[in-house]
């Protein structure tokens, strides 16, 4: 990999398979080289000062001439900390997908049944890993760069890893699998009704207590075949799980969508408002690519399948003639927006920091973590 001092330069400035091969061991080598560095400002004694652009994020002959200069307000510093936390969480979920069905993935049947959703799930699933590495890179880097503290959170990596050929046995910050993935978004995106005015929306049907990666490889063979529709009952589970990640994916990047949104709305520095806006826009787009790829499970020749271990089961959903179900209605329907006297507008919601800020993020259904 070619090595460069700009943390945005993690995976993107190179082969995508190449990064993808170990990515893990790529940000922990650069997250070295940036808290060396930082080490290094503090011998100096100019960590608590303004630093520039270039002595941080490399000599880029395009960076801006706008960046801010001077501390940032406790409550900035606490938005972009926050922003990376999740990104972490998110970087280490997307990164247990990317382990086995990424386009270096090493499940040949979890890739195969990831494929029948689309043929390029297992290169969106390697980008979409680079973009959240990219994203905790980022942020954490920035966030040296004007002398506060980075967030880590390698001391809560302590949940296990699946047995699954491909996947590495290292600790993770979440689990994968055994999660309730809340579909309400899919109701959410398709409803005239937004949660900012206390509407609750169930989702078309429910994943409780289910895996989205293979466990290991007695019940879900890495090298099985994976026919449309599934054949043999060890052919629906892998089919099962890989149609729960297809949602699970576009939970996360639902939950990333709307955290976004309520963050921005708080910061002050207008560099911090750029940081924000930026990434956030990245998530709406991730959602918008999983939202799409996620109706394929419940839709014909897929639709259908059932766990025979679980019995979790994937409607038809085209087959309850609903605009609330319809799979390819993926385009935000207008809704109700800052006041209902006002006309249905298409948005991003929830927006309220109520129902989609920071503590909404951790703990409610809809959110990236939804675990508490
Ligand atoms: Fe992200
Ligand atoms: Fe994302």
């Amino acid at each position: 990999m070619k090595e460069n001092n700009s943390p945005s330069a993690v995976v993107s400035e190179t082969n995508p398979s190449e990064a993808n091969q170990s990515s893990t061991e790529d940000v922990q080598h650069h997250w070295q080289g940036v808290v060396k560095r930082r080490s290094f400002l503090k011998g100096l004694g100019i960590a608590g000062a303004t630093l520039s652009a270039s002595a941080i994020l490399g000599n880029r002959a395009d960076a801006e001439t706008t960046r801010s200069t001077g501390k940032l307000s406790k409550g900035d510093v606490a938005l972009l900390r926050f922003a990376a936390a999740a990104e972490l969480i998110e970087a280490d979920l997307w990164q247990q997908y990317n382990e086995l069905g990424g386009v270096q993935g090493g499940n040949p049947a979890y890739i195969a049944a990831l494929s029948n959703l689309d043929g390029d799930m297992a290169q969106y699933i390697a980008d979409n890993t680079d973009d959240e590495l990219s994203h905790a890179a980022f942020l954490n880097a920035y966030l040296i760069s004007k002398g506060e503290e980075p967030v880590d959170l390698d001391a809560f990596r302590t949940l296990p890893s699946s047995q699954a050929t491909g996947a590495k046995d290292i600790g993770r910050l979440t689990n994968l699998l055994k999660l309730n993935v809340d579909l309400s978004w899919y109701t959410r995106y398709r409803s005239t009704k937004n949660p900012d005015f206390g509407v609750n929306l169930k989702g078309p049907f429910t994943i409780k207590d289910q895996p989205a990666i293979p466990l290991n490889d007695s019940d879900t063979p890495p090298n099985q075949g994976q026919p449309v529709p599934p054949t043999t009952p060890q052919e629906s589970r892998m089919q099962a799980i890989a149609n729960t990640a297809g949602f699970h994916f576009a939970f996360i990047e639902q939950g990333g969508a709307s955290l976004y949104p309520t963050l921005i709305f708080k910061a002050t520095d207008p560099e911090v408002l750029r940081i924000l806006v930026s990434i956030g826009g990245v998530e709406i787009d991730h959602f918008g690519l999983w939202h799409d790829k996620a109706g394929n499970a419940v839709a014909q020749p897929l639709a259908g399948v059932v766990d025979p271990e679980t019995g979790l089961t994937f409607p038809d959903l085209n087959a309850l003639n609903s605009e609330l179900d319809q799979t390819n209605l993926i385009l935000p329907e207008p809704c109700e927006f800052i006041s209902k006297n006002l006309p249905d507008c298409s948005v991003i919601r929830p927006t309220s920091t109520k129902e989609g800020g920071a503590v909404a993020t951790i703990i409610v259904p809809w959110s990236i973590v939804g675990v508490l």
